[in-house]
C-alpha cells in the first residue's frame, strides 16, 4: 500500500505571548520564530518518522523550497511537490505562556490547486492505497472524488473546520480524524463522549479519531470503540501535536497494529511533540516513541 498525502505546506511566524492579542490590542511579543509547518508537511514528516513511506502532493512557492528539503532529509518523497509563482503558504501562530495557540492562516500556494495538478498527482496510485487529505488546500472535494474513484482508501483531517467542507462528501471518507471542535461543527454533537456516535450515525462505515488534547483520544467504528488517556507532561508548545497524532496513528494502523495499540503511540508521540517548540521540528522519531510506557487505553463501551 502506498499512502500520498497531498497537504498544505506552510512557514510559521511563530510569536510568543503574554496572552492571545485582543480585538483592538496592540502587544509586544517576547521572540519571533520561524519554523516548518503547514497541517500537510507536519503530517507528512509524522508519517515518515513513525517509519511509513509517504509520497507528498503540494504546492510552494520560490521562498518554500527549504520546506521541500527538510521533508525530503525525513524520507518523504517530494517529487509531487510543485512550485508556483507566488508566496508559500504561510501562518502567523501566538504561543502563550501555558503552550497554547492562536493561528492565522495565508493560504499563498496552497490554494492554487486545480483539476489537472490533482490528477498527476493522483496517477500513480489505484486501488488500495491511501489517500491522506486535512483543509488546509482548495478543491478537497475533488481530491475525495477522484481518488475515491480511482479505488483509493480516503483518510481525511477536516481541519482547520471551514464552509469547504460542506462540498465534499463523507460518504467517500473511511478514516476521520479530527479534534471536538471540528467534530462538533460536522456533527452539532457538543459532548465529545457522544460525538463519534453522532458521526456515525450518518456515516455508519466511518473509522472516526477524536483528539481532544490534554483529554486524551476516542476512537468509534460501527462495532467498537477505545478511549485513550493523553500523557501528561508540561506544554511548551501544541502547535502540530494533532498532527503528529494523525500521522503516528495512522502508520501504525497501516502497519498492522491494533487500534489501542496505535492510539497508545500516536499519544506518546503527540506528548513529546507538546513538549517542544514548533510544528514539524517538534515531531519525535519512532525510537523516542516506541518503549515510552504508558497505559494503553481501554474499551469504551
Ligand atoms: O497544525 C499546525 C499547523 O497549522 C501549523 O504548522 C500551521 O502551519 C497551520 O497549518
Amino acid at each position: 500500500m502506498k499512502i500520498l498525502n497531498f497537504g498544505s505546506l506552510n512557514c510559521d511566524n511563530v510569536y510568543t505571548v503574554p496572552h492571545m492579542v485582543k480585538a483592538g490590542e496592540t502587544l509586544s511579543s517576547a521572540s519571533l520564530e520561524i519554523f516548518p509547518g503547514g497541517k500537510g508537511l507536519n503530517q507528512s514528516i509524522a508519517l515518515a518518522r513513525a517509519g511509513a513511506q509517504v509520497c507528498h502532493a503540494g504546492l510552494i512557492g520560490e521562498d518554500g523550497r527549504f520546506l521541500v528539503k527538510l521533508a525530503e532529509e525525513n524520507g518523504v518523497d517530494c517529487s509531487l511537490v510543485e512550485l508556483r509563482p507566488g508566496r508559500t503558504g504561510h501562518a502567523v501562530i501566538q504561543v502563550d505562556p501555558s503552550g497554547q495557540n492562536c493561528i492565522l492562516l495565508y493560504g499563498g500556494a496552497n490554494q492554487l490547486v486545480d483539476e489537472a495538478y490533482i490528477r498527476r498527482a493522483l496517477a500513480g496510485f489505484g486501488p488500495g492505497d491511501l489517500l491522506l487529505l486535512q483543509n488546509e488546500m482548495n478543491l478537497p472535494e475533488r481530491m475525495i472524488d477522484l481518488a475515491w474513484e480511482m479505488g483509493l482508501t480516503v483518510a481525511l483531517n477536516p481541519s482547520p473546520c471551514s464552509a469547504a467542507l460542506a462540498k465534499c462528501d463523507f460518504r467517500k471518507v473511511e478514516w476521520l480524524i479530527l479534534n471536538e471542535l471540528e467534530g462538533a461543527a460536522l456533527s452539532g454533537e457538543p459532548d465529545v463522549k457522544k460525538l463519534p456516535k453522532a458521526i456515525l450515525q450518518r456515516f455508519p462505515h466511518m473509522k472516526v479519531v477524536l483528539t481532544l488534547g490534554a483529554n486524551g483520544a476516542r476512537y468509534a467504528d460501527s462495532e467498537r470503540q477505545f478511549f485513550q488517556p493523553a500523557f501528561s507532561v508540561k506544554a511548551v508548545d501544541t502547535t502540530g501535536a494533532g498532527d503528529t497524532f494523525t500521522g503516528f496513528f495512522l502508520a501504525a494502523v497501516l502497519e498492522g497494529k491494533e487500534v489501542p495499540e496505535a492510539l497508545l503511540l500516536a499519544s506518546r508521540a503527540a506528548a513529546l511533540a507538546v513538549s517542544r517548540k514548533g510544528a514539524a521540528s517538534s515531531i519525535p522519531a519512532r525510537a523516542e516513541v516506541d518503549g515510552g510506557g504508558g497505559t494503553r487505553g481501554y474499551d469504551a463501551f
